[in-house]
């Protein structure tokens, strides 16, 4: 299907379902990967108008509005053309059920940790009210916006090594008006962090040196500061490991994505008493430790 087909089926569609089917029918004629917030091209069809025409009920009840052709068929055509994941196209990305501004200064998040942070983090830890939480390399600041959400009293510390990437986290910190909660560091690492922390969460870049070249072309509209992990992947995770017992009290849990360097990081850490967490929506990579067990590592 190319755009003058697209065009012509959103011109004789009557309901918005039949629109979704049009563009996901069009999605499908090209070649697209879909790892930035949907995994089918139906729910990125489906994403695309409900941006468009507003995520209201009514909206979506009543027949589709002629006026949005233009502007969706423009949309669909950039994402099959320039093959830009639709988040960045839109400006937004869903995120534990909450609304993110994104562009190209940040990673699109999609981190399987919102499904721990909607329960409260639970039942890896269970916070009081004067816990503090570290999200380290926060990016749009999802994660620390999710846990501010989901953890009420709780206040975050956000490390970011990226000045333009922290200009997008400023913008959805105020957006979800967690400006007293989360605040936002310009840290490498740990660097710039006093205290200590109850919960240190991190989604760092991981992606083996190798398979970046590899990887399907929507990733590289993404920051590689955001990608990539070194050689083995294992580059900010060794330096995490190390930072983090000076950075947890004694009761404090570390939580980290590892991704594609899971395997890396078991045969680089195989006595590393790790929990691997299970996910209901999918995805994995993902640990907690204890600092008690990280400690008798790295001291043992
Ligand atoms: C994989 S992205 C994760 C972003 C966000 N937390 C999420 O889950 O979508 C990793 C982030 O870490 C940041 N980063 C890279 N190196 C860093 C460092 N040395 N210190 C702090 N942040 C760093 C990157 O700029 C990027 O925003």
């Amino acid at each position: 299907m190319n755009v003058c087909e697209l065009r012509k089926s959103l011109k004789n569609g009557e309901s918005s379902e039949s629109w979704v089917i049009a563009i996901s029918h069009f999605f499908k004629s090209y070649e697209l990967n879909y790892g930035h917030g949907t995994d089918n091209s139906l729910d990125e069809a489906y994403w695309l108008l409900r941006a468009q025409q507003g995520w209201g009920p009514e909206s979506w009840l009543q027949p589709p509005n002629l006026d949005l052709i233009d502007s969706i068929v423009e949309l669909a055509g950039r994402r099959v053309i320039e093959r830009k994941p639709l988040a960045y196209l839109l400006g937004e990305a869903w995120f534990a059920g909450l609304c993110f501004n994104v562009d190209e200064r940040v990673l699109i998040p999609r981190s399987p940790l919102a499904e721990v942070i909607e329960r409260g983090l639970r039942p890896w830890c269970w916070l009081e009210a004067t816990d503090r939480v570290l999200d380290i390399g926060t990016g749009s600041a999802c994660l620390a916006v999710a846990v501010a959400h989901y953890c009420p009293g709780i206040s975050v510390d956000a490390t970011e090594i990226s000045d333009v990437a922290l200009e997008v986290a400023k913008a959805n910190v105020d957006q979800h008006k967690f400006e007293d909660k989360v605040q936002l560091i310009k840290s490498d690492l740990f660097s710039a962090v006093e205290g200590r922390y109850r919960v240190i969460l991190s989604n760092p870049p991981y992606v083996p040196r190798k398979r970046l070249e590899k990887l399907p072309v929507e990733y590289s509209h993404e920051p590689m500061l955001a990608l990539d992990g070194g050689i083995s992947g294992l580059d900010l995770i060794d330096r995490l490991l190390i930072g983090a017992a000076d950075h947890l009290t004694s009761n404090g849990v570390l939580i980290v994505e590892v991704g594609e360097a899971q395997e890396a990081f078991m045969e680089s850490y195989p006595v590393l008493p790790v929990t691997w967490l299970q996910f209901e929506r999918g995805g994995d990579g993902v640990f907690m430790l204890t600092r008690d067990e990280l400690t008798g590592y790295l001291e043992g």
